[in-house]
Order: C-alpha cells, then sequence, then structure tokens
C-alpha cells in the first residue's frame, strides 16, 4: 500500500473534543486534517459521530457508508475495510452514520468497552497505511463513544466557541479527561484549546479569549479560527475549506493551526 520507512512512527492519535454541540469539532477535524496533510502527513480522520457530519463534509456518499466506524469497535472489522480516500490525497476517513446512535447501548455489556477504539487503532493491518496522525472527531456529548476516543489517543484537543458560557463546560470536560487517565490512559495529554468562531468586533468574543488566556495559559493555540463565511459554506462542496477556498481567512486559520500541532508533535 505503502512503502513505509523501517523507523515508521506509529501514529498520533488525537481525540476532539467537547461535549456542546456547534462548537465546531467537526469543521476542525476536517480542516486542522487538511492543514496537516498540507504540511506532508498522511492523516486519517476517524468520524465517530452518529450524526456522520465528517463524512459528509468529506463527501462521503450515505450509500458508500455500508462498513462504517460503528463496525471498527463493535464487528471486529478490519481496517481496511473501513477506511476510505477522500478527494484529498493522503486524507483517508473512517466514515459514520446512524448506527453509531446505538453504539453506546451496544458497548455496555462488553467488556472492553472502552478500549474497543484503542484496540482497533492498534491492530497490525493499520501500519501498511501509514497514517502519521489519527484525528477523531467526537460526538457532542461524554458519552462512550467519546470515552472510547480519549483512551485511544495520545492527546485531545479542544475547541471552544468564543461565546459566553465556552468555558464552563470544560471544567466536565477536564474531569472526565481526569477519570479517563486515572482509569485507563495515563498518557493521555491535553494538545490545547482552539477558539473558533471568533468575531474580532464583538467584546464577547474578545473577552472569551482573555478569559481563555488568562485561566489556560500556553494550553491555548495561538492560531485563533475566525467566524468565517467560506468555512461554513466548504462541508456543502465536500471539501476542507483549504481547498475550497485556498486564500480565505478560515483556511490560514486552519493553516496556522496546523503548523503550531505539527511543530509540537515533531518534538
Ligand atoms: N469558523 C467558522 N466560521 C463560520 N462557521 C463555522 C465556523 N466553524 C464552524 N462553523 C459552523 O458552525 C456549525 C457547527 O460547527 P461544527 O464543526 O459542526 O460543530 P460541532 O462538530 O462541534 O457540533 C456548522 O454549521 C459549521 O459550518
Ligand atoms: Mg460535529
Amino acid at each position: 500500500m505503502s512503502d513505509l520507512p523501517a523507523d515508521q512512527k506509529p501514529a498520533h492519535i488525537m481525540a476532539i473534543a467537547n461535549q456542546k454541540g456547534g462548537v465546531g469539532k467537526t469543521t476542525t477535524a476536517i480542516n486542522l486534517a487538511a492543514g496537516l496533510v498540507e504540511l506532508g502527513y498522511r492523516v486519517l480522520l476517524v468520524d465517530l459521530d452518529p450524526q456522520g457530519n465528517a463524512s459528509t463534509g468529506l463527501g462521503v456518499a450515505a450509500s458508500d457508508r455500508k462498513v462504517t466506524s460503528y463496525d471498527l469497535l463493535l464487528s471486529d472489522a478490519a481496517i481496511e475495510d473501513v477506511v476510505r480516500r477522500t478527494q484529498i490525497a493522503n486524507l483517508w476517513i473512517s466514515p459514520a452514520n446512524s448506527d453509531l446512535a446505538s453504539a453506546d447501548i451496544d458497548l455496555v455489556a462488553n467488556e472492553k468497552r472502552s478500549f474497543l477504539l484503542h484496540d482497533a487503532l492498534r491492530q497490525p493491518g493499520i501500519d501498511a497505511f501509514g497514517f502519521d496522525v489519527v484525528l477523531i472527531d467526537c460526538p457532542p456529548s461524554l458519552s462512550l463513544l467519546t470515552v472510547n476516543a480519549l483512551v485511544a489517543a495520545h492527546s485531545v484537543l479542544v475547541p471552544l466557541q468564543s461565546e459566553f458560557f465556552a468555558l464552563e463546560g470544560l471544567s466536565q470536560l477536564l474531569l472526565t479527561i481526569r477519570d479517563v487517565r486515572k482509569s485507563a490512559n495515563p498518557g493521555l495529554r491535553i494538545e490545547g484549546v482552539v477558539l473558533t468562531m471568533y468575531d474580532g468586533r464583538n467584546n464577547l468574543s474578545q473577552q472569551v479569549e482573555a478569559d481563555a488566556r488568562e485561566n489556560l495559559g500556553d494550553l491555548v493555540f495561538k492560531a485563533v479560527i475566525p467566524r468565517n463565511v467560506r468555512v461554513s459554506e466548504a462541508p456543502s462542496h465536500a471539501l476542507p475549506v483549504l481547498a475550497y477556498d485556498s486564500t480565505s481567512k478560515g483556511a490560514d486559520a486552519y493553516r496556522a493551526l496546523a503548523s503550531e500541532i505539527a511543530a509540537r508533535l515533531k518534538r
């Protein structure tokens, strides 16, 4: 499949999580993935949300989702039967559909319920793809699906919408991360917090940024994602904004985020 250098490092696995919906998780997953691809990385995006927005946003037709992330978790599916190429070279996706909606219930009875994604992403067959980074787009909840992502991951990236109450939900997520560290994944790092849908003309956005930087310090990425209509249009063209409108402010911001993350990955 690819001519792997013998010294190929295992992929860095990063969950993109925030139990609030509509804060920019999926948008960040798609566009950070595209930004990392531009920097030369091979990236797998695991869509772990029953809504399947990342899959739709990258143009995976509903009819092409017969085998999905659900099967990766619960049917022992081989990675090569689940992942598929996207229109972007070197960007692969494990798609999702509403099958995942029952996953939480289907998982409960499973002894390894929290480790299924962890194990699926470490099956020997994945090496042949040579992924450098695996991004996991989490659902808007702290459900077993999100726990699976946090157990599987080396780090977690938290998109924070630049609006009132943004920081409030964060403590709950931090508690969940602490629990996962204690019980299953002691090495889980917080990759950082990225401010999304930022409107520089809005005092509230500025206030949220100031609060976040004061409370979270270096955890907050320098790159801030502006509210940008091109970002919201791109999924209906089945493309990351980096490909849909390469010179837009949104594309530039996601490139900046990808560069910051790439610098950390190299350390
Ligand atoms: N930077 C942005 N500028 C404009 N619209 C955005 C931006 N980021 C996200 N959106 C829009 O906000 C909505 C929620 O974003 P999404 O990434 O789906 O959030 P989540 O995955 O956290 O539920 C979507 O309609 C998306 O297109
Ligand atoms: Mg989403």
